[in-house]
């Protein structure tokens, strides 16, 4: 399958939201990646309900809500209700992780588990075969525009190994420092859903960026 792309509205402009959904809505996007942090799981706070709801009402692409928060399972068919095709919980915030995976999945979501730049991938070992997602993070979750940590190239291969013949369809999300830059290279290793916040907000022209981030052209990467 060629990779999917999922700017991140974290990025976008707050106070002209509808033109940023807009240009993702015309653009060669597949999803739109919502981050939704709660102060106490991360340092830092984004947005609720409210803005998720005005989010929904623009997007014409699946919402793929990241949740970065503690305690998930308490808002899960809120978020399902606010337009999440895709719920990603946090494997350091659920002590039941079965339970809110299947959860998730009994909504008719599309069921993610998001892992910190620490968290071994091994720990996936026995519920690979019932999630649709996992995200990786390549940054320590909290905040946009920050650095991408290189040991995210052997956890994707590791997964991706560990995935072959159990979970052929497993999608692997890259989050956090994705760029042209090593666009290739992370999908060369195993990913095929790639989130970009800051590479497409701060380019001069986000449009092409989402263009170039679907459309890599190996002749023109980075490493
Ligand atoms: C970070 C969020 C990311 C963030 C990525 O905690 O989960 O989705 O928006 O932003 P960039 O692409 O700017 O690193
Ligand atoms: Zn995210």
């Amino acid at each position: 399958m060629k990779h999917l792309i999922a700017p991140s509205v974290l990025s976008a402009d707050f106070a002209n939201l509808q033109n940023d959904i807009q240009m993702i809505n015309r653009s060669e996007a597949d999803w739109f990646h919502v981050d939704i942090m709660d102060g106490v799981f991360v340092p830092n706070i984004s947005f609720g309900f409210p803005v998720l709801k005005a989010i929904q009402k623009y997007a014409a692409k699946p919402l793929d809500v990241h949740l970065m928060i503690v305690n998930p399972d308490r808002y899960l068919s809120e978020f399902k209700n606010a337009g999440a095709g895709n719920i990603t919980v946090h494997i350091e915030a659920c002590d039941h992780l079965h339970r809110t995976i299947n959860a998730i999945k009994e909504l008719g979501c599309k069921a993610g588990v998001a892992l910190n730049p620490h968290t071994p991938v091994t720990l996936l070992e026995d519920i690979l075969e019932d999630i649709d997602l996992v995200c990786l993070m390549s940054v320590n979750p909290g905040f946009g525009g920050q650095k991408f940590i290189e040991n995210t190239y052997k956890k994707i291969r590791t997964l991706r190994t560990m995935a072959y013949g159990r979970n052929d369809s497993l999608l692997i999300e890259i989050d956090g420092g994705v760029s042209t830059n090593n666009a290739m290279k992370l999908i060369q290793a195993g990913a095929n859903v790639l989130v970009a916040g800051n590479a497409v907000f701060s380019a001069q022209d986000p449009f092409l960026e989402i263009f170039e981030l679907k459309n890599l052209n190996p002749g023109l990467m980075g490493s």
